[in-house]
């Protein structure tokens, strides 16, 4: 796997639950160098609050990283965009990020995905992913799920996203919160071909008999 070491990855946050699994992979990102522009809907701060707590607000998040995370994720850097911001260099073709993440993705957000309306940076950013063939991952997260939001998970697939639906194995044995999260952000990761040890890789020989 090649080390991508300064690419510059969107990370938005909607309002699903699973914020954790944003938290992780932002400080995952910082901790392998990225640069990652941070784009939060009002529901997804709303959720980073009510999920992690107050020290999860964006104005704070900085020391949250570093005191759960450790001192590797000064080795990246991240901006905050708010998501009425149309003007900003990733709502641009030709100055946008390398890559995106939309994790958690509330069902809301992969609708208008799915149907190309950036109405928000979010939705903007998700859409110049898209039309300019540039990898995006979406997180959805929602059960049971609706049809319409099956073949909105379709439509984004079939327009170029990868869906990777917030469902964390349990192969690894979690114990934590915390794993289930270090699973998400790995498989984020991964996509991205940015190396990680958020889990162990998995060794079939090892694994307990069925
Ligand atoms: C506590 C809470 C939990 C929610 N969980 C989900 C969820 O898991 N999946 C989902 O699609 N929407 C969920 N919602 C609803 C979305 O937040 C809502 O549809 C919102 O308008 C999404 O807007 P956004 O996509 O701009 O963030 C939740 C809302 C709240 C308040």
């Amino acid at each position: 796997m090649c080390a991508d070491t300064s690419r510059r990855i969107v990370l938005a946050i909607t309002g699903a639950s699973g914020a954790l699994y944003a938290v992780r992979t932002l400080a995952a990102l910082l901790a392998a160098g990225q640069t990652v522009d941070v784009i939060a809907s009002e529901y997804g701060r709303r959720l980073l609050v009510e999920e992690i707590g107050p020290d999860a607000r964006l104005d704070r998040l900085q020391d949250l990283l570093e005191t759960k995370y450790g001192q590797d994720v000064r080795r990246g850097r991240w901006t905050a965009y708010s998501n009425r911001d149309l003007g900003a260099r990733i709502a641009s073709g030709s100055r946008g990020a390398d890559a995106m993440v939309v994790v958690p993705c509330s069902m809301k957000t992969l609708a208008a995905i799915a149907h190309g309306l950036s109405r928000s940076l979010v939705e903007r950013a998700a859409d110049v992913m898209l039309k300019e063939r540039r990898p995006l991952i979406v997180v959805p997260r929602e059960t049971p799920l609706s049809l319409p939001q099956l073949r909105n998970m379709v439509a984004c697939a079939e327009a170029g996203a990868i869906v990777v639906p917030a469902m964390p194995g349990f192969y690894q044995q979690p114990r934590t919160i915390d794993d289930l999260a270090d699973f998400m952000a790995g498989r984020i990761l991964s996509l991205l071909h940015i190396p990680h040890s958020l889990y162990p890789v998995w060794d079939p020989d090892g694994a307990p008999e069925p």
